[in-house]
């Protein structure tokens, strides 16, 4: 098998971007070409130029980036969107026409012969202005394989650079998709990319199949965003490929996570929890025999070291931790238990933890000060209650109570909606013993319905640079949100407290 890298052409600005629900501005869309250059990828395809002004203002800008990954556009099989793309500064299009059954009756109302002739006539029309072509046949993979083929040899003599083949309602299996790449190597002697849906959950194994039949390219998206179910997701594909098949990339992997939050950030889709690689849940520990295992030989449960991806590990005092979990989470924070004291922190935790609570790590922190009769453990800031005051003609305004060190505090401020009002009078009560400004705040809803769980999370850095994050979920957005900014103001100031101890 040739050791040469595989290339990774990267659509989530263009597939991705058909995600329901997903619109970016054309400026999210160049900042976000210039994170996946800086990731690594080969290929980038920047958008559909012909859809909007405002995309082909994005894409243009993103052509004479003088990015170091081959940009392109989506065009159909027409004069003018193949124009509209030469417009945009392309040097690379990447046109499509259907070629099954379906698509060509229903959809396209053409036949067979017509599809022939437009697949053609756009390949030599791109050729003719000096771009380089990557021609799909959409839904190749429920086409006729015969036609298929044909079709693809045809754009092959028109010059084509590149053959996709788009399995484009994610269809198809592995073995299929291995057996398709090798046919259609076989017909054109050409590079041969592969797009795979995830309809059925098979997207990355798909393309991986493709690649070792012998496809030199895979499309991809960051977060597996795309249509429907989406794309094959670039860090599950490439890490799989590094991995488990010892095959080379350009994809730098510690750059994986940062890229992901901030595709999420920008698209607003959210990564659900336990997704591989970049999930929540990917690199986190709870239950004993697993923190117990990680904590002796990380390999133990982690066939990834965290920090290749750009990650840590996280350990979380669940129902299910061990005395060697809430060890080594203390001992983050140089907090050394003895045995006895360790089983009365183990024992008041999972207390809490059968009411069906996780603890935070300040609250783990507060328990460990109360065992160890040591009150710098302790939690600075407990919360009281709160208020909120709310309503179409009302400003949302939040009073909040807390108590630090035996004193009443309160304080009220208003906000934009009230988890700003509430995050604000936080702020200004903590004010100058902590002074910390948000850096990211995520709500994810953790099941459906109108009183589905709402899960937040708050990343907090305080004036020394320390950053924190915490993270709670309950079904009153508000409640989920105050508790989070709680525990990491806490987590800020103990941390402070431990390292002035050296
Ligand atoms: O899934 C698909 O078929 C596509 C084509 C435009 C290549 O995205
Ligand atoms: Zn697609």
């Amino acid at each position: 098998m040739s050791n040469e890298k595989v290339r990774v052409f990267d659509t989530t600005l263009r597939d991705g971007e058909q995600s329901p629900g997903v619109t970016v501005t054309p400026d999210q869309k160049v900042q976000i070409a210039i994170k996946l250059d800086e990731l690594g990828v080969d290929a980038i395809e920047a958008g559909f130029p012909i859809v909007s002004a405002g995309e082909m203002r994005a894409i243009k800008e993103i052509a004479n980036k003088g990015l170091k990954a081959e940009v392109c556009g989506l065009a159909r099989a027409t004069v003018a969107d193949i124009d509209a793309a030469i417009k945009c500064d392309l040097k690379y299009v990447h046109t499509f026409i259907a070629t099954s059954d379906i698509h060509m009756q229903y959809k396209l109302k053409m036949t067979p012969d017509q599809v022939l002739q437009r697949a053609v006539r756009a390949v030599e029309h791109a050729k003719k202005h000096g771009l380089a072509v990557e021609f799909s046949a959409e839904d190749a993979t429920r086409s006729d394989r015969a036609f298929l083929l044909k079709v693809f040899r045809a754009v092959t003599e028109a010059g084509a650079d590149r053959i996709d083949i788009p399995d484009t309602v994610g269809y198809r299996t592995p073995d299929y998709m291995a057996q398709i790449v090798t046919e259609v190597r076989e017909a054109t002697k050409l590079p041969v990319s592969v797009h795979c849906h995830n309809d059925f959950g098979l997207a990355v194994a798909n393309a991986i199949a493709g690649v070792n039949a012998g496809a030199a390219c895979a499309h991809v998206t960051i977060n597996g965003l795309g249509e429907r179910a989406g794309n094959a997701s670039l860090e599950e594909f490439v890490m799989a490929l590094g991995i488990l098949y010892n095959k080379r990339h350009n994809i730098n992997t510690q750059m994986i996570y940062e890229t992901s939050r901030f595709v999420s950030n920008t698209m607003g889709i959210i990564v659900q929890p336990n997704k591989a690689i970049i999930g929540e849940n990917a690199f986190g520990h709870e239950s004993g025999i697993h923190t117990h295992g990680v904590i002796n030989n990380p390999l133990t449960y982690e066939p990834i070291a965290p920090e290749l991806v750009g990650r840590k590990r996280w350990l979380m005092a669940g129902k299910h931790a061990g005395a060697h979990g809430i060890r080594a989470m203390l001992g983050e924070f140089g907090i050394n238990p003895t045995e006895d004291q360790l089983h009365l922190i183990v024992e008041k935790q999972k207390e809490i933890a059968d009411r069906g609570k996780s603890i935070s790590t300040s609250e783990l922190l507060s328990i460990a000060g109360e065992v160890m009769h040591n009150p710098q453990f302790e939690e600075k800031f407990k919360l009281y209650d709160f208020q909120i005051f709310t309503g179409m003609h009302t400003i949302p305004t939040a009073v909040i109570r807390l108590s630090a060190e035996g004193k009443e505090l309160i304080a009220s401020e208003t906000g934009v909606g009230p988890v700003d009002a509430a995050l604000k009078a936080i702020q200004k009560i903590a004010g100058d013993v902590a002074s910390v400004k948000i850096r990211e705040y995520r709500l994810g809803s953790i099941s459906g319905g109108s009183d589905a769980q709402a899960e937040v999370s708050v990343k907090v850095e305080d004036r020394n640079g320390n950053v924190v994050s915490a993270k709670k979920a309950n079904q009153d957005i508000v409640v989920a949100s105050v508790e989070a900014m709680m525990d990491a103001i806490n987590k800020v100031l103990l941390k402070r407290v431990l390292d002035s101890k050296g």
